[in-house]
């Protein structure tokens, strides 16, 4: 159906005059005498559009001004009668699709609990539209960034025999029946489709390295996939996932790009969405804005793991977990640091090296690793990244030490064996970021059907 976009016509002076077709669904409906009005949304923006009916002039199924029913108007745009902007004289109202009276999105607020029961109709709702214009606004943003500065694109596979992160978090893939008869792991697996045990990826680090350590500089950004059992308001089962991996860097390279990168996003949605976070600015967290420009202009605090721990020991008492070094933080420490110490955005790094991936670079002292976890105000770890060991051999003792299977990393080996270089990336929990910028506590309200522990609708 040819059509416009409510919030092209409805401010733009040139529209006047000029006879469109809009379409979209019904916000409120006024009735009086001789001409009654209708507001229409489109989900182009917050802005609805009047379209002003003359009850001599047209005639039109009653079912048009209902709650939610969806409509095509054919009219000529003119300056509103009262305000600003453009409204539109209909000369035709057609009923695309009916919307009877129990529609669960009524006028009056819901709550956020009741919404995540309908996933499928929230997005009617001004708080989910533009959740969402900022998440697609956000997306857009990562590749510009990327892009700008030649970072190639590469798509990792969801697929896997590794798991990446080695905290056995992976769910399976298998084609197996749910009844076998077979007498060992082994001889499961064996029969199963990909021959061996496989489960959908946890990152795309492993295999971002090896497209790094030939093309420079890539960025992934796809679903990863965690079965952990943590039933917060920070974890889902499938999430996105940004993650850049550089060659010839350091770890205080990996910070710089976390940090540029961060900013850069911030800006994008405070330039391309100013509406809506205004909107979230005054209905979901006060301040935002100034929270935002703030962080997009300050820099971001760094604090070696021993420090952060010698800070929180001074307030165990406030803590659920005491903190002693080696351990490994909880949000309560995160936020702790963050929100109450740093006052901004904070890098943890060198982090003791029972706690973080095999894969991680083991600095000098022998005990802590180039590991690197952003935390922010209100949400705690946004970002975990590090500079990855080049060393073979002390790849190997890593993993040793770890009990890992050598066999099957045989290709990551092989990455140290030909040519190795200093390199490092991070992980960008994409949803952890849209929980930042709009304010929104739970990150079931941040992505379209959110998968988590017994929750699949
Ligand atoms: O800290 P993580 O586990 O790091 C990695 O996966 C590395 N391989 C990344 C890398 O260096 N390329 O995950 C990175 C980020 C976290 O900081 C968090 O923002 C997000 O991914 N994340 C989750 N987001 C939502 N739900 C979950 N269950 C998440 N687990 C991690
Ligand atoms: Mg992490």
């Amino acid at each position: 159906m040819k059509h416009l976009d409510i919030c092209d016509i409805l401010k733009d002076p040139a529209y006047v005059g000029k006879e469109v077709v809009v379409c979209g669904w019904v916000k409120t409906f006024r009735d009086s005498a001789k001409v009654a009005f209708l507001e229409l949304f489109d989900g182009t923006s917050f802005a609805r559009l009047q379209v002003v009916l003359d009850k001599d002039a047209i005639s039109f199924d009653p079912e048009c001004t209902r709650l939610g029913a969806s409509v095509a108007v054919k009219g000529v745009v003119v300056k509103a009668f009262k305000g600003e902007g453009n409204e539109l004289n209909a000369q035709q109202l057609t009923l695309l699709g009916k919307c009877p009276g129990d529609f669960p999105i009524q006028k009056k607020r819901t709550t956020l609990e009741f919404l995540r029961t309908i996933p499928h109709l929230r997005l009617r709702t001004n708080t989910f539209a533009a959740v969402f214009r900022v998440r697609s606004v956000a997306a857009q943003a990562i590749h510009r960034y990327f892009a700008e500065r030649r970072y190639y694109y590469m798509n990792t596979p969801l697929i896997t025999a590794s798991d990446c992160e080695g905290a056995g978090e992976m769910f399976r893939v298998t084609t197996h029946p749910w009844k076998t008869d077979c007498k060992s792991e082994e001889e499961y697996y064996k029969n199963d489709f990909f021959g061996v045990k496989a489960g959908l990826s946890v990152s795309g680090q492993l295999e971002g390295e090896v497209a790094a350590t030939a093309l420079g500089r890539i960025y992934t950004f796809g679903p990863s996939f965690r079965a952990e059992n943590s039933n917060t308001t920070r974890h889902l089962a499938e999430f996105w996932h940004v993650e850049p991996e550089i060659a010839f860097a350091e770890l205080p390279d990996v910070l710089e790009v976390a940090e540029e990168m961060l900013k850069y996003l911030i800006r994008a949605v405070l330039n391309e969405c100013p509406e809506e976070i205004k909107f979230f600015d005054s209905f979901v967290e006060k301040g935002l804005i100034e929270k935002l420009e703030h962080v997009a202009t300050s820099d971001f605090a760094v604090l070696e793991y021993t420090e952060a721990v010698k800070i929180l020991e001074k307030e165990n008492k406030r803590f659920e977990f005491p903190v002693s070094w080696g351990c490994d933080l909880q949000t309560e420490h995160e936020r702790y640091l963050t929100e109450e110490v740093c006052k901004r955005p904070v890098f943890v790094i060198n982090y003791p090296k029972g706690i973080k991936s095999f894969y991680m670079k083991q600095n000098a002292d022998g005990k802590t690793v180039a590991a690197a976890d952003l935390l922010v105000p209100g949400i705690g770890e946004i970002i975990g990244g590090s500079e990855r060991e080049a060393d073979k051999e002390k790849l190997l003792a890593a993993m040793r030490e770890r009990g890992m299977d050598l066999s099957a990393y045989k290709q990551y080996l092989d990455l140290r064996t030909f040519g190795t270089v200093p390199h490092g990336g991070f992980g960008l929990g994409f949803e952890r970021f849209l929980m930042y910028v709009t304010g929104m506590e739970n990150i079931r309200d941040v992505i379209l059907f959110p998968r988590s522990v017994k929750n699949i609708m």
